[in-house]
């Protein structure tokens, strides 16, 4: 195992009807403003229900900002940013998922970056995202209601930010955006359509997959932790397809999707975001949903690295499809092993109703240049666990997944 420190400082408040706790977890003369996303927080009664929380106890004066996007957009953040600036608000609250999380922590990010009319700065913003929010030493407080179980934004210092004029999506990080703490109340998922349902479930899936699947480090706690998580996926996955209203499939979900990225399971061990990166690219350039870019990609990455991760992939078949070479499989050698595991792992995204080549989302190898172009451009030139996939890597990962 390698050398780590972890840090996890988000104070989790998990269970049906917890929204209450904003009562005392908000400071009580806080100036809030909620973020919300496209409409589902009004829709299914949350967003009421966090406001009735906030007036519960104390003198908050609350203000909101809605219409942040499925995959965030810069522009519309940087209005946000502009109204905490204008009733001095010291406290985020994003209701929603991943999207509106991710960009409240942008925003609690960039709102000090103000020109001289006090509007917040494009260029200072722009330039922060590009050097991945790293050098920021001061933030708008912010806390979290999770309403949709995938990204573990709600427990992590992490997140996303489309500028779609650039055609750009891309990823930051810094202590200062870890929330104080994320209401994760499993019945507000019941009202989310099937198909966030299962990105969701895919989307952790394939993070758990990416800080696991690169070479053995003899990382016991780490990788024990990530296959049970898998296994829970494909477990919880299926059920959800079955019982949509089975509110303990639920609670296993949302917390299985929050612990895959919080940071534990990575700590000590390599990590390989390819899959992401490419990811990313899908989104800006074919507004494919995030996950659904995942579930494409993934494979590919699998079949076309399975030399340098060939001891991950015999470990993950052996122990997570039950893949060994005397027992419950077809597999004879290890090649036949390792593709038996990655066409399970197909199996289990179709069944899920994910796409799993570029084909499935209506492209054909005539996407492939352009992808290539945007991963120069950010400069995703040396990806991987050992900084070797450069862009005839990434080219080949594509071809496969036409
Ligand atoms: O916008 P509204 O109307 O709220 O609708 C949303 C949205 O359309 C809807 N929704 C959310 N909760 C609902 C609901 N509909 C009904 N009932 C509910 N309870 O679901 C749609 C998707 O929401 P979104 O927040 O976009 O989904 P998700 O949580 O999957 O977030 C995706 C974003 O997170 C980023 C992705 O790149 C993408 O931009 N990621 C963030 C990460 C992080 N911070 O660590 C890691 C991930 O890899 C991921 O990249
Ligand atoms: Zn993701």
């Amino acid at each position: 195992m390698n050398n780590f420190q972890y840090y996890n400082p988000v104070r989790i408040v998990f269970g049906e009807g917890q929204i209450k706790q904003l009562a005392d977890l908000v400071p009580t003369d806080a100036r809030v403003l909620i973020t919300y996303g496209g409409g589902s927080a009004q829709r299914t009664g949350t967003l009421d229900e966090v406001k009735t929380a906030l007036a519960a106890n104390g003198q908050r004066e609350v203000f909101e900002f809605g219409g942040i996007e499925a995959n965030p957009e810069f522009t519309t953040l940087l209005k946000a940013a502009d109204m905490v600036n204008e009733h001095h608000i010291d406290f985020l609250l994003a209701v929603g998922g991943g999207s509106v999380i991710d960009g409240s922590k942008f925003v609690a990010l960039v709102a000090s970056m103000t020109n001289e009319d006090g509007t917040v700065s494009r260029e200072q913003a722009w330039d922060a995202l590009t050097s991945y929010c790293r050098n920021i030493d001061s933030a708008v407080d912010l806390g979290a209601v999770l309403t949709i179980p995938a990204t573990g934004s709600e427990m992590n210092s992490g997140g996303v930010i489309n500028y779609s004029e650039r055609q750009a999506k891309l990823a930051f990080g810094n202590p200062l955006a870890f929330p104080k703490f994320s209401i994760l109340d499993p019945a507000k998922t019941l009202t989310l359509p099937e198909r966030q349902v299962m990105n969701g479930v895919a989307d952790a899936f394939v993070h758990v997959m990416e800080q696991y699947l690169t070479y053995p480090v003899n990382a016991k706690v780490q990788d024990a932790f990530a296959e049970s998580l898998l296994k829970i996926l494909i477990e919880e996955g299926a059920a959800v397809k079955a019982d949509p209203k089975n509110l303990e499939t639920r609670k296993n979900i949302m917390w299985t999707a929050t612990m895959a990225l919080n940071g534990l399971i990575g700590t000590g061990v390599p990590q390989d975001w390819t899959t992401h990166m490419i990811g990313h690219e899908l989104t800006s350039l074919h507004a494919i949903d995030h996950a659904r870019t995942l579930t494409i990609v993934l494979p590919s990455v699998m079949r076309e690295l399975k030399d340098s991760k060939k001891d991950k992939l015999l470990q993950y078949a052996r122990n997570v499809w039950n893949i060994t070479n005397d027992g419950t499989d077809v597999a004879q050698d290890d090649d036949a092993i390792i593709e038996a595991a990655i066409v399970h792992t197909e199996n289990f995204f179709r069944e899920l109703g994910l796409p799993i080549s570029l084909e499935d989302v209506d492209l054909d190898e005539s996407a492939i240049d352009p992808i290539v172009k945007q991963l120069e451009a950010h400069k995703m030139v040396k990806l991987g666990e050992h900084g070797k996939n450069d862009l005839a890597v990434s080219r080949r990962i594509l071809e496969r997944a036409v």
